[in-house]
């Protein structure tokens, strides 16, 4: 890691401790102080799937501690984003982050991005044999490389297409340049439809749409109307292409230097909190659609069966493009996972 990094990430641990105070959501115990304190940093806004899950995580510690272990959430990138939130766990600067799963590639996991395979889930119960089955912990298993431990998955949702123009075919998509997260497959999903895949942060996404720096992106509505991108988006359109999911990570050696009680108590109110957060990511995505329609500041079209065929179609042959680059072995692991009713 470069000595810039370095220096960034000891001068934001020590941001951190001064920021401490300006934390989201006030401590559950008030004055107490706590003799532990967990930061949770991540990307996106409090009104999302992830930012109720992490204050819920939060409420459950504090309350189930008695206010002896508090937990600090950092959300909207306030503190790490994209480009150093792991390197930061890694150094411990930070003790919990959530990414999700299309960004665990480019840290030596390439086997996460299988994740982001277009069209892989037929609904969120698909997805979940895999997060809340075997092949999910395998998944997990192998954070310990990385110096990392999972502690679980939780779901956002399906994915839709945004742009300045509705993507309804393949042929819509041809030239724009599309904003994507860090991951192989979801670039070989753009290259073939005929699109760019530019990947940028999360936090830089509104920006580069605002900008004209890329042309479209595509995220579950809760992402696209929490960073207000349909300001900046004349369409939504419904495609339900992929999924978006997260995974839970803390770093190795500060969770074995944990006592067990305590570890025992912050797993269980992390597992409460993820099974929260998969009980209301679909009627978090559904509000903010709701909110979308009634803004009326973006046309929003729904595929009809033949459009979405096509577009399937389209994207087909990355599953075979990037089967050895997600590896052989998983991606057999997978279609039995997936064949399993
Ligand atoms: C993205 O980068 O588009 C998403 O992963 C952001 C998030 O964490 O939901």
């Amino acid at each position: 890691m470069d000595r810039q990094t370095q220096f960034s990430i000891s001068r934001r641990a020590w941001l951190t401790a001064l920021a401490g105070a300006t934390a989201s959501a006030k401590p559950v115990f008030g004055a107490i102080k706590p003799d532990i304190t967990l930061r949770f940093s991540h990307v996106v806004a409090e009104e999302t799937p992830k930012g109720l899950a992490a204050n819920r995580f939060k409420v459950l510690v504090e309350q189930r501690s008695g206010g002896r272990i508090g937990v600090q959430v950092y959300p909207n990138a306030q503190l790490y984003g994209d480009h150093d939130e792991m390197q930061a766990l890694q150094l411990g600067a930070v003790d919990l982050v959530a990414p999700s799963l299309s960004k665990f590639g480019r840290i030596g996991l390439p086997e996460f991005e299988l994740f982001d395979l277009p069209f892989l889930f037929d609904d969120l119960n698909a997805v979940r044999r895999i997060t809340l089955g075997p092949l999910g912990q395998k998944l997990l298993q192998g954070l310990p490389r990385q110096g990392l431990v999972g502690l679980g998955f939780f779901d956002n949702g399906f994915k839709q297409m945004s742009a300045s123009r509705p993507l309804l075919e393949p042929k819509d998509f041809v030239g724009l340049r599309m904003r994507v997260q860090a991951s192989r497959v979801i670039a070989a999903q753009m290259r073939a439809l005929g699109a760019r895949p530019v990947t940028l942060a999360f936090s830089e996404t509104r920006r580069a749409l605002a900008t004209g720096v890329v042309d479209g992106t595509e995220n579950p509505v809760s992402n696209f109307w929490t960073q207000s991108m349909h300001e900046v988006q004349s369409d939504l359109s419904l495609t339900e292409h992929g999924y978006l999911g997260y995974a839970v990570v803390t770093n190795q050696r500060f969770w074995h230097h944990l006592q067990a009680t305590d570890r025992a108590l912050i797993n269980q109110a992390l597992q409460e909190a993820l099974t929260f957060a998969n009980q209301i990511a679909d009627a978090q995505n559904d509000q903010a659609l709701q909110a979308l329609r009634q803004a009326g500041t973006t046309r929003i079209h729904r595929l009809n069966t033949g459009q979405r065929a096509r577009l399937r179609q389209a994207v087909q042959p990355v599953q075979h493009q990037l089967a050895s680059r997600i590896g052989p072995r998983w991606m057999k692991d997978l279609e039995q996972a997936l064949r399993q009713a």
